[in-house]
C-alpha cells in the first residue's frame, strides 16, 4: 500500500519504518528540513533500539522515502497518517496547530481518488470532527476521503517491538471503505483489532494513558504510607500485582512519571473533560500526587544533606525512562530545577541523553562522562532513571569518589541492605 506518515519523530519514524519493513511504500514527511536532510544521510534524529538498522534497510530498498514535500507525498498515497507533535500549552490544553496545518495541506491535494487521513497523534476526543471539517472546507467539491483514528501505544525504548507486536490495534472509522482498507493494512500484524467510531478510538488513548499514569500515582501514594510506617512498598506492590485483576506492571514506586506522553495526555484529558462539562477530579488528584512526588524526593535528600547551598548532587539518569534519549517533560528536569533553586550544584550523567541534556539544562550543570565522573567530589548520588547499566555500578569505587556516602535511590533500583552494609546512607521510595 502507498502510505504517507507526516511527522518523523518518535512515533512517525517508527511507524514509517515498520510499515516499509512490511513491504509498503512509505513517505516519511517532516517540516524540519535539517531532520529530513540527516535522515537522507542515514543519521537518526533520535535514539531508539533497532530503528537505525530498520530505517537504513528500507531506505536502501527504496520502500522508505524522506521528504519535506507533504503535498506530493499525500497525492501519491492512499493512507495518510498524521503523527506530528501535540505539545501542551501552559493551560494544559494540547496545541493542535500542527494537526490543523497538516490537515489543510493535505486538503489541498484531495481529489476523486480515495484517501484516508488517519489521526495517529494523541488528540482529544472530537478532534476527528475538526479534521473532517477542515478537510471539507479546504478541498475541492469532488474530494473523496475518509477520516480515521488509529492511536499509537508504542513505548519509547521498545518502540519497534511494540509497534510490530501490539497488544491491540485500535481503528476508529466511519465508513466501510476506511474499515476494509485499514484492516488490510494492519492484517500482517496478526494482533487483536478493535474497530469502533472515531470518538471512542480517541478516548481509548487518553483513557489508557491516564489510567497507567494514575496507577503509578496510586503506588507512589502507597509508598508515602510505607515511608511513614516502615512497610516496604516493593513488597506491597508485589503482593498487589499477583492479583490478576490488578497486574504487576506500573506498580513501581519512584520519583513520579514524566515524558512526552503521560503528563501532557493527562492534562489534555482533564482539559477536554472540563470543556465538555465534567470535572475529572480523579485525574486532577493523580496529577497532583505526581507533582508532590518530586518534592518528596527533594525533602528526602534534604534529610540527608541538611542545607543544599554549597552541596553537589550527582544525578544519574535524565531520560524519562531507560533506553531512550528523550528528556521532554522528564522528572529529572523538574528535580534538577528545584535543586538549583535550593542552591545545590549539579553534575549529571545519562547513557544516551547527554546531547539533549546539553540543550535543555542550565549552563551551570556539569555534564559528566560517566557515573563515576559525576560522583567525584559530590555530596549525594541521586538516581532518577533505572538504566540497566546503573545496576552494574561499582559502589565500592563510588564510595571512594563521593565526598559523602549518600545515595538517594529515587527508582528503588538497589538493595538497601547491600548499600547500607557498604557504608552508604541509603534512601529509597517507600522502603528503608
Ligand atoms: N513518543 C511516544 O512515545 C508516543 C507514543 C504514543 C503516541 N505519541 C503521540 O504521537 C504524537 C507525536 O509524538 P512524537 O513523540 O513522535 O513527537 P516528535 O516531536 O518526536 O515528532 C513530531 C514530528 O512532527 C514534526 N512536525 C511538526 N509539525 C509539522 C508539520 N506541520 N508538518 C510536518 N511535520 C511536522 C516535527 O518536526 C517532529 O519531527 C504526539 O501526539 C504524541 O502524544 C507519542
Amino acid at each position: 500500500m502507498k502510505i504517507t506518515v507526516v511527522g518523523s519523530g518518535y512515533v512517525g519514524l517508527v511507524t514509517g519504518a515498520c510499515f516499509a519493513d512490511l513491504g509498503n511504500d512509505v513517505f516519511c514527511v517532516d517540516n524540519d528540513k535539517a531532520k529530513i536532510a540527516s535522515l537522507k544521510k542515514g543519521i537518526m534524529p533520535i535514539f531508539e533500539p533497532g530503528l537505525e538498522e530498520m530505517v537504513l534497510r528500507n531506505y536502501k530498498a527504496g520502500r522508505l522515502k524522506f521528504t519535506t514535500d507533504i503535498k506530493t507525498a499525500a497525492k501519491k498515497s492512499t493512507v495518510i497518517f498524521i503523527a506530528v507533535g501535540t505539545p501542551p500549552k501552559p493551560s494544559g490544553e494540547p496545541d493542535l496547530s500542527s494537526i490543523e496545518a497538516v490537515t489543510r495541506q493535505v486538503a489541498s491535494v484531495l481529489d476523486s481518488s480515495y484517501k484516508i487521513i488517519v489521526e495517529k497523534s494523541t488528540v482529544p476526543v472530537e478532534t476527528g470532527e475538526w479534521v473532517k471539517y477542515t478537510l471539507s472546507i479546504n478541498s475541492k467539491k469532488k474530494a473523496n476521503f475518509d477520516v480515521a483514528s488509529n492511536p499509537e501505544f508504542l513505548r519509547e525504548g521498545s518502540a519497534i517491538n511494540d509497534f510490530m507486536h501490539p497488544d491491540r490495534i485500535v481503528l476508529g472509522v466511519e465508513s466501510r471503505s476506511a474499515k476494509e482498507t485499514l484492516l488490510a493494512l494492519f492484517e500482517p500484524f496478526k494482533a487483536p483489532v478493535i474497530v469502533t467510531d472515531i470518538k471512542s478510538a480517541e478516548l481509548i488513548k487518553h483513557a489508557s494513558n491516564s489510567f497507567l499514569a494514575a496507577k503509578i500515582s496510586f503506588i507512589n501514594a502507597i509508598a508515602n504510607i510505607c515511608d511513614k510506617t516502615g512497610a516496604d512498598v516493593t513488597k506491597v506492590a508485589e503482593g498487589m500485582g499477583m492479583d490478576k485483576r490488578i497486574g504487576k506492571s506500573f506498580l513501581n514506586a519512584g520519583a513520579g512519571w514524566g515524558g512526552f506522553c503521560f503528563p501532557k495526555d493527562m492534562l489534555a484529558f482533564i482539559h477536554i473533560s472540563e470543556k465538555l462539562g465534567y470535572d475529572f477530579k480523579f485525574l486532577k488528584e493523580a496529577y497532583n500526587i505526581n507533582e508532590e512526588q518530586k518534592k518528596i524526593v527533594i525533602e528526602k535528600i534534604r534529610s540527608s544533606l541538611w542545607n543544599f547551598h554549597g552541596k553537589t548532587v550527582a544525578v544519574l539518569g535524565l531520560a524519562f525512562k531507560p533506553n531512550t534519549d528523550d528528556i521532554r517533560l522528564a522528572v529529572s528536569l523538574d528535580i534538577i530545577d528545584m535543586l538549583l533553586k535550593e542552591g545545590a550544584k549539579i553534575k549529571v550523567y545519562d547513557p544516551k541523553a547527554m546531547k539533549k541534556a546539553k540543550e535543555a539544562l542550565d549552563s551551570s550543570v556539569v555534564l559528566c562522562k560517566d557515573a563515576y565522573d559525576a560522583a567525584k567530589g559530590s555530596d549525594c548520588l541521586l538516581v532518577l532513571t533505572e538504566w540497566p547499566e546503573f545496576t552494574e555500578l561499582d559502589f565500592g569505587k563510588l564510595k571512594k569518589l563521593l565526598r559523602l556516602p549518600i545515595v538517594m535511590d529515587a527508582r528503588n533500583m538497589y538493595d538497601p541492605a547491600v548499600l547500607k552494609k557498604l557504608g552508604f546512607k541509603y534512601t529509597g521510595i517507600g522502603r528503608r
